[in-house]
Parts: C-alpha cells; structure tokens; sequence
C-alpha cells in the first residue's frame, strides 16, 4: 500500500483529502502544516507528499525545498493543492521541483488521477534503476573473469547482444529475456575457478588440464546458485557446452534433454569464438563460420534455432555490404 504524506491547514479540506486517498486504497498520513509534515517525513518515508502551499510555520514552498534536501526526499513526488489565486506561483514551485498541481476546488477524480500517475512513473523509474544497476553489477563481474582470459577480450559483451538477438527472433518472452541478458554475460562466470595456467596455456590442454578446463561449467553453476536473484542464469551457465549428439559436456545430454537456455547459448558461444581472433588462430570470416555452423546442425546445434541465427547473421551481413 503506498503512503502518502498530506500537509494542509484547513481542517475540512485535510479531512476530504484523506478520505478521497483513503478510500481509493492509500495510507495517509495527514499533517495542519508543513513543520509538522516535514518532523514525520523521515519516519514515514512516504511514497508521494500532497501538500497545501499557504500554510502556518512552514508554508509548501519551504516544505518541498526541505524535502528536497533530504536523501530519501530528494525524488519523491510532490504534488501542490493550489488555489486559483497562487497561479503566479507555478513558477516558483517548477524551479523547487514540484511534479504537480491540483487546483482547488477539485474533483476526487482530479487528485487520484495525479497521485496514481505519478506514484506509477516513480515505480517504472524505480524498477528501471535497479535493473540498470543489477546489470551493471554483473558486467563487471563479467569483465573481471573475462580479464583473465587473455584470448576472449570483447567476447561476453558481443555474445550476450548475439544472445538478445537470437532470443527476440525466436519469440521468447520479456521475462526470459531479462534472464538471458544476464545469463549471457555470466555463462563462463565459473572461469574464476580455472587457474591462469590452464586458461592462458597458448598450446593443446592434456587430458587433465581439459577437465579442469570443462569444469568451469559445474563451477560456475555452483556460484550462482548462492545467489538467489542470479539463480535463474544456471542452465545458461551450467549447459553452454552441451552438444544436440550428446557428445558435449558436463552431462553429455541430449537434444531438447539440453535447456533451451544452454542450447541458445552454445550457438552465439561457439560462433563469436569462430569470428574472434585467438593468439593461436586469426579469427575466421563470418562467411565460413556460418558454414561451420551449418554443418554442426543437428550435431552440435539446435536445428531450428541454428537455422534462426544463421538467417540473423546472414542479414546482417547484407547489411554491412
Ligand atoms: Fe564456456
């Protein structure tokens, strides 16, 4: 339930208030002047402030520039209940960062219309910032791990925007493409556990050193599941190097046994590993990894999903000629 801080003076218009929000589902908490709003605003923590301009001991101008000053009040939305008569003071309340106006008198349809709105931009906002930030989060722990590698530079971050592509064009919901965004950059998070000598040894790995090598699989699945709001990057992380024969690993399954997550994933893996160049290989043409792929169609890949990228990249590469 959202809470909403009221500061007005007129007894009768502060009763009106609070049963119109009250009514429509708020929690209100209602103050006669802006002293007293202002001493409550830290202990509610309010989602929205209304408040009156022409008020005793601190008047709405002087509420919403304390308010402003405040950390948790600096983005909170303020909305003025405003007679007619103060329309000169528009301005003044514009340059203090006011969201709104309602003009008295109003309808019950005028001040919910307001609050709703602004409380549902705040909530996109809030939602938008903490996905930017969790994105962030994880693409420097991306870039961390990938720093090690001295043969994969540039790699998450291209792999992951192949990914996204691949996933729109197969149709898959904006839930899971908010998964495969990050599930993308952390598919080789479990690297961190791979010593600098088998990940930078610039010849053929032995038997022993190629197990260390495939256990970055199981390694990194155990990472995230630890973290609860990463857990649902796993099959990205755990089934990346899974093959449709079954000849892939860490659990050699096969076709649609392999989690789509891990089936897309070894598509866009395997192919900017192809184009990339490696200290030990130049990276080979966009044309002849295509072909690459068509050939491990059935064997290595997905067919159907194979089939999607090839015609993504082969548009692409139109594109750019
Ligand atoms: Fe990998």
């Amino acid at each position: 339930m959202a809470r909403i801080l009221l500061a007005e003076d007129d007894d009768m218009l502060r009763r009106m208030t609070r049963a119109i929000l009250e009514m429509d589902g708020y929690e209100v908490f209602a103050y006669p002047n802006g002293q007293a709003a202002l001493e409550a605003f830290e202990q509610i923590n309010p989602d929205l402030v209304v408040s009156d301009i022409s008020m005793p001991f601190l008047n709405g101008f002087q509420l919403l520039e304390a308010v402003r000053k405040l950390y948790s009040g600096s983005v909170v939305p303020f909305l003025f209940l405003s007679a007619l008569s103060e329309h000169d003071d528009v301005y003044m309340a514009k340059r203090l960062g006011v969201d709104d106006y309602i003009f008295k008198p109003f309808q019950a349809d005028d001040l919910l219309i307001a609050v709703k709105s602004r409380l549902e931009r705040r909530r996109a906002a809030e939602l938008f910032d903490s996905h930017q930030a969790h994105l962030q989060t994880i693409t420097l722990l991306a870039n961390v791990i990938e720093a090690r590698d001295a043969y994969t530079r540039g790699h998450v971050e291209r792999v992951q925007q192949s990914a996204l592509e691949l996933g729109r064009a197969l149709g898959w919901s904006p839930e899971d493409l908010i998964i495969l965004e990050f599930g993308a950059l952390l598919h080789d998070v479990g690297k961190i556990t791979t010593p600098e000598a088998v990940l930078n040894k610039p010849g053929p790995l032995t038997p022993e050193e190629v197990q260390i090598m495939r256990n970055h699989t199981v390694a990194g699945a155990h990472i995230i599941e630890s973290v609860p709001h990463l857990r649902p990057a796993k099959p990205y992380v755990l089934y990346h190097h899974e093959r449709w024969d079954g000849n892939g690993y860490p659990e050699g399954l096969t076709g649609n046994e392999i989690p789509r997550e891990g089936r897309l994933m070894a598509i866009v893996d395997v192919y900017d590993a192809l184009i990339s160049d490696r200290p030990y290989h130049k990276g080979i043409p966009a044309e002849d990894a295509l072909n690459f792929l068509r050939r491990g169609l059935g064997r290595h890949f997905d067919p159907n999903m194979v089939q999607v990228f090839i015609e993504l990249q082969m548009k692409k590469l139109q594109q750019t000629s």
